[in-house]
């Protein structure tokens, strides 16, 4: 099922997720859900807070990239209470948007190599290393369930000049092509 996705200025967007357990209700289900809702929006990544929850669970998949890069084609990983261990001390730099955020895209700056413990959706627990693209991927999305933006991290100058554009989302007054519910009470 396709669920709304939440636009910026919707309040679950800030909150810090709860960890879960195995008995979250509906957990497989609700997977299932935010993969078909990342996919028809053509998103790469989704957290649990776009979709009104405020629990630490997103899901990530990278197939878009398959034919440039096969590797990173067959990246595709759901994350239960990741918990961010490490980052390197060296960032790059590179453009994102966000689901969320329909319209916008700036460049962020990001640890380019990170070390994450995370829960599949068996709850078998992993600790590994990611670099590049995908350590950018996990980052955006880890930001999510801590209630943080792409959009926070620009600098003040870009934040200016999205300012009127992110008001307009809030308000309700954007287009795009996928299920969203926005703060203002729109639904499309
Ligand atoms: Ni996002």
């Amino acid at each position: 099922m396709i669920l709304p996705i939440y636009l910026y200025g919707s309040p679950v967007l800030r909150k810090t997720g709860k960890n879960i357990g195995p008995d979250y209700p509906n957990l497989k289900e609700l997977i299932d859900n935010m993969y078909e809702t990342m996919y028809h929006a053509n998103g790469i990544g989704l957290a649990a807070p776009q979709v009104g929850l405020d629990i630490r669970l997103l899901v990530i998949d990278l197939a878009p990239y398959k034919d440039e890069d096969p590797e990173m084609g067959a990246f595709k990983k759901v994350m239960i209470n990741p918990e961010l261990l490490e980052t390197g001390s060296k960032t790059d730099s590179y453009e994102e948007g966000c689901l969320s955020i329909p319209g916008i895209n700036e460049s962020v700056s990001r640890p380019s190599k990170i070390k994450i413990r995370y829960f599949d959706e068996a709850f078998n627990e992993y600790v590994e290393e990611f670099e590049g693209f995908r350590a950018r991927v996990i980052l955006h999305e880890y930001d999510h369930i801590e209630g943080v933006l792409f959009t926070d991290k620009i600098s003040p100058l870009r934040r200016q000049l999205i300012k009127s554009k992110l008001d307009q989302i809030a308000r309700g007054k954007f287009s795009c092509s996928y299920k969203v519910k926005s703060p203002s009470g729109v639904k499309r």
